[in-house]
């Protein structure tokens, strides 16, 4: 008989997880079940950070960025022993089942949870759209939108003087962000996890576009594939463009949540009590064409990649 459930976020926080939290506390109400919120994800959770949540407790925040509930990476989660640590605070608070909404290491976590008799559903929240078996993570979008406003500001500026901007973006080790911006404000050159990078192949590339008439270039770059900085100043001394290079950091992950996010999480949430209150544990919730499913996070964690040529041989064939 499933009485009370806990939430909690965990890893890079992502607009939209309030949205989710939200649902998940108004859900699990409606169905009887009471809700504790656990502060901090893993780390709260080993340590007893608890609080009841009503309806109240989740008022006025669907419009809002970040996590209510605080985030944390606790990598020690892995380990057994504090693992059951966690298990122990758990049982002394009544806390039958858990629904955690993070990325890929949170997924692991609520695994090993169900593994060891606590029924956990897994959302994913996570900016980078990194997780495999859903179209789309809960954060995604909004950060998506945060750099195309950024870099249609720096194709202005760009365009004035001649210049070339190189833009890190964030994802780890995934090109998402890259990809569908590059597409999205008709970007000249990508440089992601999934295209590598051939320095002079850029070089070369930029030199044809001048070429050919180009006034200025964007260049889009994944974090951790290249220094954005050193081939900003490569661009300023080999082309005839101005190399600038710009790092949008953390303003990726911050900010009111769009509409399709806040629909996404909401669903989710939704989808997430409905698994716990029908005995099911150790699922992650999806997105797969407009329809909200779910999967073991075991298979989920362990599918390969999807492929993302197609949209590469998009953005090449408009550039
Ligand atoms: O997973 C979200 C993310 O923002 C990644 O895009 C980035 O690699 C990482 O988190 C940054 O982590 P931190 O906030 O710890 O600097």
């Amino acid at each position: 008989m499933l009485r009370k459930i806990g939430i909690l976020t965990s890893g890079g926080d992502s607009p939209g997880m309030n949205a989710a939290i939200r649902a998940v506390t108004r859900t699990a109400l409606a169905n009887g079940i009471e809700v504790v919120g656990i502060r901090d994800g893993y780390k709260g959770l080993v340590e007893g950070l608890y609080e009841p949540f009503t309806r109240s407790s989740v008022s006025e925040t669907i419009a809002r960025g970040g996590t209510i509930l605080g985030s944390a990476r606790l990598p020690e989660f892995k380990e057994e022993a504090v693992l059951m640590r966690g298990i122990e605070k758990l049982k002394e608070n009544k806390i039958d089942a858990v629904v955690v909404i993070g990325g890929d290491g949170t997924y692991r976590g609520a695994d090993s949870l169900t593994r060891h008799g606590v029924n956990c559903v897994a959302l994913p929240g996570t900016i980078d759209n990194d997780i495999e078996g859903t179209d789309y993570t809960i954060g995604f979008d909004t950060a998506l939108n945060t750099v195309v406003e950024c870099v249609d500001k720096l194709r202005d500026t760009s365009n004035s003087h001649h210049r070339c901007s190189v833009v890190e973006v964030m994802g780890n080790r995934c090109g998402d962000l890259a990809i569908y911006s590059g597409i999205s404000c008709g970007a000249e050159i990508l440089i992601t996890p999934e295209t590598g990078y051939d320095e002079e192949a850029v070089l070369e590339k930029l030199r044809y576009l001048e070429n050919q008439g180009k006034n200025h270039a964007i260049v889009i770059v994944s974090e951790n594939v290249c220094d954005v900085k050193s081939l900003a100043d490569k661009i300023s001394k080999v082309t005839g463009f101005a190399g600038r290079a710009t790092i949008l950091g953390h303003i990726q992950r911050g900010g009111s949540p769009t509409p399709s996010d806040r629909v996404l999480a909401s669903r989710m949430g939704a989808k997430a009590v409905e698994l716990l209150v029908a005995g099911i544990g150790g699922h992650c919730v999806a997105i797969r064409n407009n329809e909200i499913i779910s999967m073991p996070i075991e298979e989920c964690v362990s599918m390969p990649r999807s492929s993302r040529k197609a949209f590469y041989r998009l953005f090449d064939r408009l550039v």
